[in-house]
């Protein structure tokens, strides 16, 4: 990568293939599996070390078969993925050589990350490790008095010494681990900053120089707590932005205007870490159409699966996943390598564009012909990606009668005559491919 290019540049050319890729796949998965209350029942129960151990002890996900979340994420449609080498309660799915708090010293008895990291790429995904900056588990992480430490509010964590600085040592060793030891990381997602614990108090500056030296193009998320958003922001603000169970109405750019990269990363139900008694599952529709919400505004969907203790994505979720992969095998096209069109979005769904290829994903029903807004002479010819039938472009069908639309709208059709409400071909997305001139 040449120096010459401005940081801004460098981003955008590391950011490429993730730019493409547009849809991944989040995995939180942990001792929390076993409670199944969540990744952060420890917190949310304020339970101790203690409390928190019989999950240690017991952690031995019998079907645990990450070929098997690979060839998942694959028929889903998904590009890359994102694992929690270590989340909030400091387990390490790793065999880190820095705690034994780690799946190596359970029943497991294995490296799960070094599994996982090999069955993806098998399956030609891209890799990343979520790793949490916050650890309620290391003893020099302040309890008491903290936002969210499950210890937070125990009186006997009051007076408790801490060494931050010993702290922080251990997260970037952990960090160093994952970098050296697990060959080509796509992306190393951090997480998170808040109150005074971003930015230096992390050393971030350090953090990411370290990362960069061993693993050249890795991605790095936005949430050590710097701004991507400034025209020269810090080295540690990442590559790109990561809204959480939302995506951002105008997608995301930089105070000069320029597009950031962006991936929203959503649950499919309402939780990360497997959670039994969460059945509040989101639609394939929904997640199609979210994806296409992303990619219309030049981001990405990361959508999140909690395996359970066994190690197993929950059937529900394989369903769900399975529905969107069929959706995006037959209409692809209009989302990998696409990004926006700078047209207003139309009101029967989204635009997505490459090249000439404008993808018109007709997500409402309307009634009669549909309006391609200010596109009257500029379209070559219409498909339907999904089977490449011709569809129809024509004049509003009354023109010499009423016209209440505007003489710069073109229509299409799905059949004739063309005035009639055909039902969309695909209710939950109908992609047409409009070829301009
Ligand atoms: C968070 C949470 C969390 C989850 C996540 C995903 O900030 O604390 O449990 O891992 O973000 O974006």
């Amino acid at each position: 990568m040449s120096n010459r290019l401005s940081g801004y540049d460098q981003r955008r050319q590391r950011t490429a293939w993730f730019r493409d890729a547009r849809f991944g796949m989040f995995i939180h998965w942990g001792l929390y599996a076993i409670p199944a209350r969540g990744e952060w029942v420890r917190s949310a129960e304020q339970m101790s070390i203690e409390d928190y151990q019989p999950y240690f002890d017991r952690f031995n996900p019998v079907a645990f078969d990450p070929a098997a979340w690979a060839r998942q994420a694959k028929r889903a449609g998904m590009r890359y993925a994102v694992l929690t080498a270590k989340h909030h309660d400091g387990f390490c799915l790793f065999d880190s050589s820095l705690t034994d708090y780690k799946a190596t010293c359970t029943p497991a008895g294995r490296d799960l990350v070094r599994e996982f990291v090999e069955a993806f790429r098998a399956e030609n995904l891209k890799v990343g490790l979520y790793y949490s900056l916050p650890d309620w588990h290391h003893p020099d992480y302040p309890a008491w008095g903290d936002r969210q430490h499950p210890m937070r509010s125990n009186p006997e964590y009051r007076d408790k010494k801490h060494d931050w600085s010993n702290y922080v040592d251990y997260l970037h060793g952990q960090v160093r681990e994952l970098c050296v030891n697990y060959g080509r990381l796509d992306i190393m997602w951090f997480d998170f900053s808040y109150w005074d614990k971003r930015g230096d108090a992390w050393r971030a500056n350090e953090l990411v120089r370290m990362v960069r030296s061993l693993q050249p193009d890795v991605l790095i998320d936005n949430r050590l707590g710097g701004s991507m958003e400034k025209a020269e922001p810090d080295e540690f603000a990442g590559d790109f932005h990561g809204p959480e169970q939302g995506v951002p109405r105008n997608g995301c750019q930089d105070e000069l205007g320029r597009p950031l990269a962006w991936e929203a990363c959503i649950t499919l139900n309402n939780s990360w870490g497997y959670s039994a008694g969460d059945h509040e599952w989101k639609t394939p529709a929904t997640v199609i159409r979210t994806l296409v919400n992303c990619a219309s505004k030049d981001g990405n969907l990361l959508v999140n699966v909690g395996p359970d203790a066994r190690g197993v994505i929950p059937l529900r979720a394989t369903e769900i996943l399975d529905e969107v992969g069929k959706w995006l095998a037959a209409n692809g096209e209009a989302i990998y390598g696409c990004g926006p069109d700078a047209r207003p979005r139309p009101e029967w769904g989204r635009w997505t564009r490459k090249g000439n290829l404008l993808y018109a994903h007709v997500m409402e029903q309307m009634i009669g012909h549909i309006a391609l807004p200010g596109l009257r002479d500029q379209v070559k010819f219409a498909r339907r990606v999904a089977d490449e039938a011709e569809v129809i472009l024509t004049d509003f069908w009354n023109q010499e009668v009423d016209s209440f639309d505007e003489p710069e709208d073109v229509f299409m059709a799905f059949r004739r005559p063309v005035m009639c409400t055909w039902p969309l071909p695909d209710p939950t997305n109908t992609v047409v491919r409009l070829e301009l001139e």
